[in-house]
């Protein structure tokens, strides 16, 4: 049985109360044992995903530890559904002081959802990227955004015309573009807060390849089963190391001041050439604001 997050991620002191966090698909995986660990933390936390049951059990779980905490059904595949869900933290909360972009999943088929875009860039970028401008105002001062990616972006550059269209389509190349998209937006958006006078840190994670979580769902026949059992196994990176990732960036007071920047094994890391490129880091910001048809959020930085 491996440690619980928050004495991975070396927080099990930092008191959360009072804090308000939102973790996007946290019905599963390194998502959800982030959820439970703010909750223990003392955070109140809305959990998010699309499968109700499983929302509803981690609300339980979180209810169990003390925590207040709602689930919000969003599928982030639909815009109105991501506006949706940032509509009711808006009701539900009167200020959000961490928000954990990590709902995310790689694709088997390609599809293109209603906006005419590649379905894995979509859920894994366009849908946070406009949660996160939906919810600017309603961060706090001292907010963190931290944002689920991948080593997978390494090996990929950003090809914003290929999301228009599945013809070809590779699931592992639609996973790792939109990973390499997630590291992108993370130190843009960082840019942007800084260059806005905004007290909010913006930052990416590795959260380790990790078998155990729900992530093996997108393997074929039984190796699900099979790979999730991998979890209990020493030595290999397991459901509560993912999620120590994500807390130690979203909470602990050693990265309070730290932005822009991409993590793995709890160290400021350095992502892939293609991930550093600041002009692609502008384009992709554009791109993601006109295909959602919104006002780009936050004004453009001025050249250093
Ligand atoms: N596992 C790994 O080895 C690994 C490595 C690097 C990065 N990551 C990243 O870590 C993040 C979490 O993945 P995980 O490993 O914890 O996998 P997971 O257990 O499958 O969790 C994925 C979460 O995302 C939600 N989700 C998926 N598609 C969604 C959609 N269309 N709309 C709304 N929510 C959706 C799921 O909720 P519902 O099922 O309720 O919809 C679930 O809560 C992802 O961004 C993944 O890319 C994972």
């Amino acid at each position: 049985m491996s440690e619980p997050p928050e004495a991975i991620a070396g927080v099990a002191n930092v008191d959360c109360t009072g804090m308000q966090a939102l973790v996007t698909g946290s019905t599963s995986g390194i998502g959800r044992a982030a959820a439970l660990a703010l909750g223990r933390l003392g955070a109140d936390v809305i959990v998010h995903g699309r499968d109700e049951t499983a929302g509803a059990a981690v609300v339980d779980d979180l209810a169990a530890v003390g925590a207040d905490a709602t689930f919000v059904a969003a599928d982030f595949a639909d815009v109105a559904s991501v506006r949706g869900l940032a509509d009711t933290v808006r009701a539900e909360t009167d200020g959000l002081d961490v928000l954990c972009n990590n709902a995310g999943g790689l694709f088997r088929d390609g599809r293109l959802t209603d906006l005419g875009v590649e379905r894995t860039f979509h859920v894994n970028h366009l849908a946070p990227f406009l949660l996160t401008a939906d919810l600017l105002d309603h961060l706090r001062d001292g907010a963190r955004v931290v944002t689920t990616a991948s080593a997978a972006h390494n090996g990929v550059s950003l090809d914003l015309d290929r999301v228009g269209r599945v013809e070809s389509y590779s699931g592992l190349w639609a996973y790792s573009h939109s990973k390499l998209a997630n590291v992108l937006f993370g130190a843009e958006l960082a840019r942007r807060l800084a260059a806005d006078d905004r007290d909010i840190t913006s930052n990416s994670i590795h959260p380790g390849a990790i078998p155990g979580s729900g992530f093996s769902r997108f393997l074929p026949g039984p190796l699900p089963r099979l790979v999730g059992a991998l979890d209990a196994v020493p030595g290999v990176t397991s459901v509560a190391d993912g999620a120590a990732e994500l807390l130690f960036v979203a909470v602990s007071p050693r990265t309070a001041d730290i932005s822009g920047r991409y993590f793995s094994g709890q160290q400021p890391t350095l992502p892939s050439t293609a991930a550093r490129d600041t002009d692609a880091a502008e384009r992709l910001w554009t791109f993601s604001a006109d295909a959602l048809g919104v006002d780009e959020p936050l004004a453009e930085p001025a050249d250093p």
